[in-house]
């Protein structure tokens, strides 16, 4: 059964966190993000992971975040870019609720994560080229994992986040007529 909480995909600088910070504050809801569950959980950052446990490592602890959100209700959760890559992410993401998909093109993500350090997929000697190809492997399964998604190049961030409220809170309320 499907819950009340909204689920933030999209790549790496999509803006799922601010976005979902918003969303949060203005529902009243809380605010989680699974990257953070897993540093919390390790005590050390997303790279460090990375190094030395590895990335297989990794994805094993993204499904671990997502199992221990389930059951809640009323929470903005904003994942890591990558959430979608094991299709057992996507049923607990729709099992979790209103899953949405922060559409960026390549440009803006290019501009937003450059600077930072903080991404190890993006370490590469191309960072451009790696944004290309992720982005190639995965806006297929941003597209089928979510039920509405929105290009964040386009609107201002008061547009998208209510229109991000109205959409899932329209699909609440016929959840609940359907009573499912
Ligand atoms: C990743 C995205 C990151 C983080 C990790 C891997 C990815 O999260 O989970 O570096 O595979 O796209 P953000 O999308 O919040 O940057």
């Amino acid at each position: 059964m499907s819950r009340e909480n909204i689920v933030l995909i999209g790549f790496m600088g999509s803006g799922k966190s601010s976005a979902g910070r918003l969303i949060a504050s203005k529902l009243g809801w809380q605010f989680v993000d699974t990257d953070s569950l897993i540093i919390k959980k390790h005590g050390i950052g997303i790279p460090e992971i990375f190094n030395q446990k590895g990335e297989t490592y990794f994805r094993e602890e993204e499904s671990l975040a997502l199992a221990s959100l389930q059951g809640g209700d009323r929470c903005v959760i904003a994942t890591g870019g990558g959430i979608v890559t094991r299709p057992e992410n996507v049923s607990l993401m729709r099992d979790l609720g209103f899953v949405v998909w922060l559409k960026a093109g390549e440009e803006v993500i290019f501009e937003r994560v450059s600077r930072n350090t903080n991404r190890p997929l993006l370490q590469t000697g191309n960072p451009r080229e790696t944004i290309s190809l992720l982005l190639a492997q995965r806006n297929p399964l941003y597209l089928s994992a979510a039920q509405y998604s929105i290009d964040t190049s386009d609107s201002s961030r008061g547009e998208i986040i209510d229109s991000i409220i109205e959409k899932a809170q329209e699909y609440f309320e016929a959840m609940r007529r359907n009573g499912s």
